[in-house]
């Protein structure tokens, strides 16, 4: 038995230290919008937030994260309104949408160190998260769109 704390709530799984979180997360805590791509940390589709952080859970070992806050994107906001998701749903980004939640994640984690990005930036950052619908350039637009959005929020 370990507990974890995810999405602000502390709860009790019974799996070995050694399992992949993301296999905590989809089928202990039932959470299925994080998804399963490659499952060696190579295209992003498990990304989520360890202590802010973006993480594949498919390479990360649940005895690694006792302790952590851990937002899936269940959890990244409430009601599925962070600046991101708005944007994403604007501009439409997604086509079959499978990799879109490690997108959304790992693009909400990026606009904390970059929050004016370059297509330089969005490129370095974002090259990891695959997408075999080719959406980069409305994701690439996205992440502009919302990193505006947020800065116009804080003016
Ligand atoms: S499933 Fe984790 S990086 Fe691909
Ligand atoms: S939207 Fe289909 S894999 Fe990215």
């Amino acid at each position: 038995m370990s507990r974890i704390r995810i999405n602000g709530k502390t709860v009790t799984v019974n799996a070995d230290e050694q399992t992949p979180l993301l296999w905590v997360i989809r089928d202990e805590v039932g959470l299925k919008g994080t998804k399963f791509g490659c499952g060696i940390g190579m295209c992003g589709a498990c990304t989520v937030h360890v202590g802010g952080r973006p993480t594949r859970s498919c390479v990360t070992h649940l005895g690694a994260v006792e302790g952590a806050d851990i937002t899936t994107i269940e959890g990244l906001d409430p009601k599925g309104e962070h600046p991101v998701q708005r944007v994403w749903r604007d501009i439409q980004v997604p086509q079959c949408g499978y990799c879109q939640s490690g997108q959304i994640m790992q693009a909400a984690a990026m606009l904390k160190d970059f929050p004016d990005p370059t297509d330089a930036d969005i490129d370095a950052v974002m090259t990891g998260n695959l997408c075999r619908c080719m959406t980069y350039s409305r994701i690439r637009e996205a992440i502009k769109q919302a990193a505006r959005a947020m800065a116009e929020s804080k003016a």
